[in-house]
């Protein structure tokens, strides 16, 4: 991993920062990786929740972006955006009127299906307003949290196809199960394994619907290893952007012996605020500016392994050395590489933009709290 050793000093902790050098590296790097394999990139935004991100992705060479939620597509219509896949389905009626309204501001809305029920209620919603949309047919591929179950995927289709309200242009094939497994090989053949049934499920469909021509997959962990798979028409991957500890703890191609493709440009600063005992101090990133998941934060500046952070409550966490070195004193700033960026993202208002040690500006996270 390539690890900035300095950090601005001028900046009020805990905050985030972009690294706007390793930011731009890693969306090039995705972006030549689709483009190379002949694919395309719907980057997922739920990750950074931040427009002016996203409107760099999109800059890069992004077809449009995938987001959770319809609140997230909502406050990307407003800024201007379309082209926008809803990687979730919508089960409410109170929620299709917000979808349609939605379709109605940007017709190029795509949501996504997964059960009979999505199919009435978008009917009932888009009818009312005389309107019709493109949706994708969402299949289960092991993750079991949404998606039709394989074996009922083609007569779903069916049913979407009998709307006339909807047009179905494709299906989502997302193994989020798959994405940490650490070992390359081993992901590797469970991404591979995972994806066949969707593979058989998009060929019975472009046999019979040529408009029927997106496969939506994929995440950080097998962006290369999915681009392979010939059926595979876009990537939505989300965390390549910002990284964090849980995706630089897993192997990558080669069995690990080629460099990690992506590296961290999220990094979070916190502040010694109390240094009384010998074998530990306490820093101003606790539970509400660092959220507990995936993997363990690592301090990476001003010593790059040197100390170990762990959770001290809400507000606080304690710094212990990982080695012989001193610990840090009253005041330095500590950077560190969060340990899962996307619900870390959503506890903070802004980034704030570095190049080396200048702050060169902020960016607004818009889309933070846009979770309904
Ligand atoms: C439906 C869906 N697609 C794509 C992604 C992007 O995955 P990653 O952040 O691993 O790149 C996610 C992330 O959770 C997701 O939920």
């Amino acid at each position: 991993m390539t690890v900035k050793k300095t950090y601005p000093r001028d900046l009020e902790t805990p905050c985030l920062v972009l690294d706007l050098d390793i930011l731009e590296r890693n969306l090039a790097k995705m972006q030549a990786a689709a483009r190379d394999a002949g694919k395309d990139l719907r980057p997922h935004v739920k990750t950074h929740k931040c427009s002016a991100l996203a409107r760099l992705q999109i800059d890069a060479g992004a077809i449009g972006v995938c987001v959770a939620k319809v609140s997230e597509a909502e406050a990307l219509v407003g800024a201007g955006f379309d082209d926008i896949l809803i990687t979730g389905p919508v089960a409410t009626t109170a929620k299709v009127e917000r979808l349609v309204d939605l379709v109605a501001a940007a017709p190029s809305t795509m949501v996504v299906i997964d059960h009979p029920g999505n199919i009435a209620l978008l009917d009932a919603g888009l009818g009312a307003r005389r309107l019709s949309m493109d949706v994708l047919l969402d299949v289960d591929v092991g993750l079991h949290r949404t998606g039709a179950r394989p074996s009922d995927a083609l007569a779903l289709a069916g049913q979407i196809v009998a709307c006339p309200r909807l047009r179905l242009r494709g299906i989502q094939a997302y193994a989020g199960q798959v994405q940490h497994i650490r070992r390359y090989e081993e992901r590797k053949h469970a991404s591979r394994r995972c994806l066949q049934d969707a593979v058989h499920i998009f060929r019975e469909l472009q046999a019979s619907l040529p408009d029927c021509a997106i496969f939506s997959a994929s995440g950080t962990g097998t962006f290369d290893i999915d681009l392979a798979v010939p059926e595979t028409t876009e990537l939505q991957v989300g965390s390549y952007v910002c990284m964090d500890t849980e995706y630089l703890e897993i192997e990558s191609a080669g069995n690990g012996s080629l460099p990690a493709p992506f590296d961290p440009a999220l990094r979070l600063l916190t502040t010694v605020v109390s240094a009384n005992h010998d074998h530990f101090v306490t820093v101003d990133a606790g539970l509400k500016s660092l959220y507990r998941d995936g993997g363990t934060p690592q301090v990476i500046a001003p010593a790059d392994g040197a100390w170990t952070y762990d959770w001290f409550g809400d507000e606080y966490g304690r710094i212990t050395r990982s080695d012989d070195s001193a610990l840090p004193r009253l005041g330095d700033v500590l950077e560190l590489v969060t340990s899962h960026c996307d619900p870390t993202v959503n506890l903070f208002d802004h980034y704030y933009l570095t190049r080396g040690d200048r702050v060169t500006g902020r960016w607004p996270i818009d889309l933070r709290g846009c979770s309904q």
